[in-house]
Formats: C-alpha cells, sequence, structure tokens
C-alpha cells in the first residue's frame, strides 16, 4: 500500500495586495501507512503551506490529497497538527487541553472512564503524567512541547503533521523530545509528516527525507530515503559512516543546489532575522 496519503499534482497560487503569488507547483508525494517523512527547504520556500494543504486549512489551486482513499477538502481530526509553539489553551490544565481533543474523537465511542484512562496513557506516552493539573504557565516550554503532542497522539489520526516541532527548543530537550518521538513511533507505527530546519533531526528520525526547491512556484527538488536501521542511536550514528554520507547529502541539496537565501534577496525578498538565523545554523551544521 504505497498511496496511504497522496499528494497530487499540488499547487497554490495565493492572492496578494501585489497580485497574485504561486507559492507551490507540482507537488507529487505518495506516502505509505506508518512512514516517517521530513520536509526541509529553505525559509519560505513552501513548506508550512503543504502542511496547510495536507491538514486541509488551505486549499490547494490544483491537484489534490488523497488520505486513506477519502479526498482531503477540510480540517478533521483525522490530520493532528502540532506547531513550533504548543498551541495549548491556557486556561486549561495539561489533562483538560488533552482531554478537548480526546472527546472531539471518542465522545461516542468510548466511556467517560475510558476517555480517562486514554487521556492519561498518551500522557505517560510523552513522560507527562506527573503534571496532570498543572497549567500551560506552571510547566517549560518542553514541556508544552510533550503536551501538544500527547493531544494530537491521542486523537489518534491517521497522520500526524508536525511543524517545526521542536524549533523553539534547546539542543537537549530536543533530543529528548526526538527520542521520545522514536519510541513513539517505532510503537505505535504513526504516519507522519514533519517539517524541520535541522539536518541531523531529519536524518535520526526519517523513512525518507524530502528537500523542497526554493520559491517561489517550489516543488519537490529531492528525496532521500533514509536507510538506516532502526532503532538508531543518535550517539553511534555519529561515527557512522552511512549517516554522515546521507547529512552531506542533504547539506549538498540546501548549500549547493539551494543556495537560496543570497539569491532572494537580489531578487527583491527581504532577508528577515529569522531567516539570518536559520543561515547561520545551517552554516554551523556544515562546518560540524
Ligand atoms: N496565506 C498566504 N497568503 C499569501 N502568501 C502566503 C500565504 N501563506 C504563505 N504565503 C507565502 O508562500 C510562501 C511559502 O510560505 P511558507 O510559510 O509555506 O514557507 P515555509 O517553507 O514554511 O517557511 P519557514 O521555513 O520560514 O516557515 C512564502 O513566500 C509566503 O510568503
Ligand atoms: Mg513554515
Amino acid at each position: 500500500m504505497n498511496n496511504y496519503l497522496d499528494i497530487s499534482g499540488v499547487g497554490i497560487e495565493f492572492n496578494t495586495e501585489s497580485g497574485p503569488f504561486r507559492a507551490l507547483q507540482n507537488i507529487n508525494l505518495k506516502i505509505d501507512k506508518g512512514e516517517f517523512i521530513s520536509l526541509i527547504g529553505h525559509s519560505g520556500c513552501g513548506k508550512s503551506t503543504v502542511l496547510n494543504i495536507v491538514a486541509g486549512l488551505y486549499h490547494a489551486t490544483e491537484g489534490g490529497v488523497i488520505l486513506d482513499g477519502k479526498e482531503v477538502d477540510q480540517p478533521g481530526p483525522d490530520r493532528a497538527v502540532v506547531f513550533q509553539n504548543h498551541a495549548l489553551l491556557p486556561w486549561l490544565t495539561v489533562y483538560e487541553n488533552v482531554g478537548i481533543g480526546v472527546k472531539e474523537v471518542f465522545r461516542k465511542s468510548k466511556t467517560r472512564a475510558e476517555m480517562r484512562e486514554w487521556i492519561e496513557h498518551n500522557l505517560e506516552l510523552v513522560h507527562m503524567d506527573h503534571a496532570l493539573h498543572k497549567l500551560p504557565s506552571e510547566i517549560s516550554g518542553g514541556m508544552k512541547q510533550r503536551v501538544g503532542i500527547a493531544r494530537a497522539l491521542a486523537m489518534q489520526p491517521k497522520v500526524l503533521l508536525m511543524d517545526e516541532p521542536f524549533g523553539a527548543l534547546d539542543a537537549l530537550t530536543r533530543a529528548h523530545l526526538q527520542d521520545s518521538l522514536m519510541e513513539i513511533q517505532s510503537d505505535l507505527n504513526n504516519t507522519v509528516i514533519m517539517i524541520t530546519h535541522d539536518v541531523d533531526e531529519a536524518v535520526l528520525l526519517s523513512d525518507r527525507i524530502v528537500m523542497m526547491s526554493n520559491g517561489p512556484a517550489a516543488t519537490i527538488g529531492e528525496i532521500l530515503e533514509v536507510d538506516l536501521p532502526r532503532p538508531r542511536e543518535r550517539l553511534a550514528l555519529a561515527e557512522n559512516a552511512h549517516y554522515n554520507h546521507l547529512r552531506q547529502q542533504v547539506l549538498r541539496f540546501l548549500y549547493e543546489k539551494q543556495k537560496n537565501p543570497a539569491d532572494r534577496q537580489k531578487r527583491g525578498f527581504s532577508a528577515t532575522s529569522d531567516k539570518a538565523s536559520e543561515v547561520s545554523k545551517l552554516k554551523r551544521d556544515e562546518a560540524a
């Protein structure tokens, strides 16, 4: 079944004040059930737009998305989204934040006791069962991100969509969460699309890395198969020649084939501090 999620011929044009803007063109990607896909590409190329189309938040101008035989035309609980900045409701506890999604999905199929158990189980998966009754303001950024992931997992989505889920976290917290995510995914066999700017994260977690060309009219440039055996250990991989070869291929795509930010400035795009920090991060990656 190589067609669980089928993104086919997708393009999108936005109407902007200065006229139509073509963000994406002819995106084609078939994803297997249980596959972990990373989307990587320079800032502004259209990664979030792809995710938003799969989430049903944006409508493609051409082409479409089919998930498990059904066309995606609006948001639904079968596609849970985790954003970079944990969108928790600040007035609800950790438990209640996960509970909202669970009630939406399981109101008719689980009893109250079953729902309670399910909420607690998912918070255990992300090691947050010690803080059920805390408010978001009382926990750290990494913990909030864990709760966001638990909320998404608890909805048992067909696809988990993650937009730079660990982008705002320090390196150590990020590593812990990557490990948790790998464990959870090996248990549950979730189908995941994750956007990341982090080359190591992409290689560590993915079955395939989808590398996008620069916009406007961005499309898929290359797809890299990450054939490293699982479970994967970050320390062992650091010395693994094949791992290093794979990460070089991603770096080469980003720096040599899609040398983006400078080109874009020439074409009149402005470099935001966000883009500047991404470039310096990628440079650090390359130097490492
Ligand atoms: N609703 C919108 N209306 C107009 N233009 C948009 C809209 N959403 C995105 N764009 C444009 O589409 C392009 C792709 O944006 P997108 O947010 O998908 O990039 P991205 O790859 O996720 O970037 P980043 O890595 O910085 O998050 C950008 O040029 C952006 O300005
Ligand atoms: Mg984005």
